[in-house]
Order: structure tokens, then sequence, then C-alpha cells
């Protein structure tokens, strides 16, 4: 049976003061971590302080990216080792509007899990289809091709530690969501890549978010499939309220 992990993805939205003002109201009201993994993956600039105020509380925060080199001379940038010193839980790596936007390939994102799992930072892994992929009936080999490389030279244990998180480009910020049975199919095709590469216990015991227009609505009947995990949500996680709600279908 896998915990299954609810994570909103703030991308850049929330002024510093309604950053803080979102953990200050849900932070006494976040479950148990027996029972669901809460996470917020807040701008960089505010991860400490959230994770200073939120110390009480079973809320994890999460950063949206970073670079994989601990330092150096890279302009603008945020290190592993530096979300590391400021006690960040996650990470985002590899969401699709970074690898649309900001030409992030798939080395660079196997690159990027190497080094949160040097840092202890857990790993939450993005991949999905374009429309046109979907369409063209591509969405297992393309999902399969980014997952295969993102995992590319790690163990079976460390594996085990991460996320993966699938997001039909077409279903992010659009209100088109995936039929929750083909979120579960492509989940499950994710789940036999992660079978053939490593056998069936780390299979069984990775998890596996869906992510696109997820909302209080629709995230019941899709933490319900066999195959979906939690999920990673964008605009329906910016609010406390709707935040709480999702947490309690976990
Ligand atoms: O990472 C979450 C995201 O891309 C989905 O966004 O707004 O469709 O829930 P949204």
């Amino acid at each position: 049976m896998r915990k299954p992990i609810i994570a909103g993805n703030w991308k850049m939205y929330k002024t510093f003061d309604e950053a803080v003002e979102f953990v200050e109201a849900v932070q006494d009201k976040i479950p148990s971590n027996d029972r669901v993994d809460a996470v917020v993956c807040a701008p960089a600039l505010y991860l400490p302080i959230l994770v200073q105020i939120q110390t009480e509380s079973e809320l994890a925060i999460g950063a949206q990216n970073m670079h994989f080199e601990n330092e150096g001379a890279f302009t603008g940038e945020v290190s592993p080792s530096q979300l590391a010193s400021v006690g960040v839980d996650y990470v985002v790596l590899g969401h699709s509007e970074r690898r649309e936007m900001f030409n992030e390939t798939d080395e660079a994102v196997n690159k990027k899990v190497r080094a949160a799992l040097n840092h202890s930072i857990v790993p939450i892994i993005c991949c999905g289809e374009t429309l046109e992929e979907r369409e063209a009936g591509q969405t297992t080999a393309k999902v399969s091709g980014q997952i295969r490389a993102a995992l590319e030279g790690f163990t079976a244990e460390e594996v085990t530690h991460m996320v993966i998180a699938y997001e039909p480009i077409w279903a992010i910020g659009t209100g088109k969501t995936a039929t929750a049975d083909d979120a579960n199919e492509t989940c499950g095709a994710i789940r036999a890549v992660v079978n053939e590469l490593y056998g069936n216990d780390v299979a069984e015991a990775i998890r596996i978010q869906y992510g696109g227009s997820v909302k209080p609505e629709n995230i019941v009947e899709l933490l319900s499939k066999e195959h979906i995990d939690g999920a990673l949500v964008g605009g329906a996680s910016l609010q406390p309220e709707s935040y709480l709600k999702l947490l309690e279908a976990g």
C-alpha cells in the first residue's frame, strides 16, 4: 500500500505575504503524515522562511527547480546544497514548463535527480506528452523515454526514494483533465518501465502522481485508481481551503 503524496506547485505565483499567510493558514490542519504526505513547492525566494514557520506541522516544503552543480558561476541559479542548507525536502524536476521554455533536457534532469539524492532531497520527476503526441498514439513512448533517461545510472534502492509525476502537457492549466482511466493507464505504463528496469518490489514501492487540472472535485476519483498515488497540483493548490480539500482526499 503506497502512501499518497499531494504536492502543490505554486509556480511563479504569490507575493511573500501571500505565501506566509498560506502556510500559517494550513499548518495546523495538515493531516498526519502517517496517512498522506503534504508538500508545497514554493518560489525559491520564499523557501527558507516557509521552512522556518512550518516546523510544528507535517507540511513539507519543496522547490520547483534547481541546478545540478553545487556551486559555481551560474548567475541566477539555485544549487542542491543551497536548497538542502535551508531544509528543503522535495524538488520538482523536469516540469514540462522548464523543458519547453527553458530548454531543460533529459540529460540535465538525470543530473538533477542525482544531485537531489546526494543532498537527501526527494526528487519529483515530471514527464508528460503534448496533445500532438497523444493524438499520434505516442504517449507511452514519450513518457517511458523520459523516465528511462531520468533513471539512468541509479540503483534500485535509490529509485525507491523518488517520486514520479505524470503530467500530460495538454491538461496543465487548461481545465482539461485526463480521464481517471487514461491517467491510470499511463501511470501504469510508467510503473511497468520501473518494473522492467528494477523489478517488482521497486515498481510497487515507487509513488506516481498525476498532474493536470487536478481539483477537489476530481481528485478522489483519480486517487481511487490503482497506479495513481497522489497529485501534483498547480492552480487548485494556491488557496488554503482548496489545498486542504485536496489533502483530505489523500
Ligand atoms: O505541476 C502542476 C501543474 O503543472 C498542473 O497545473 O494548474 O493544471 O493543476 P494545474
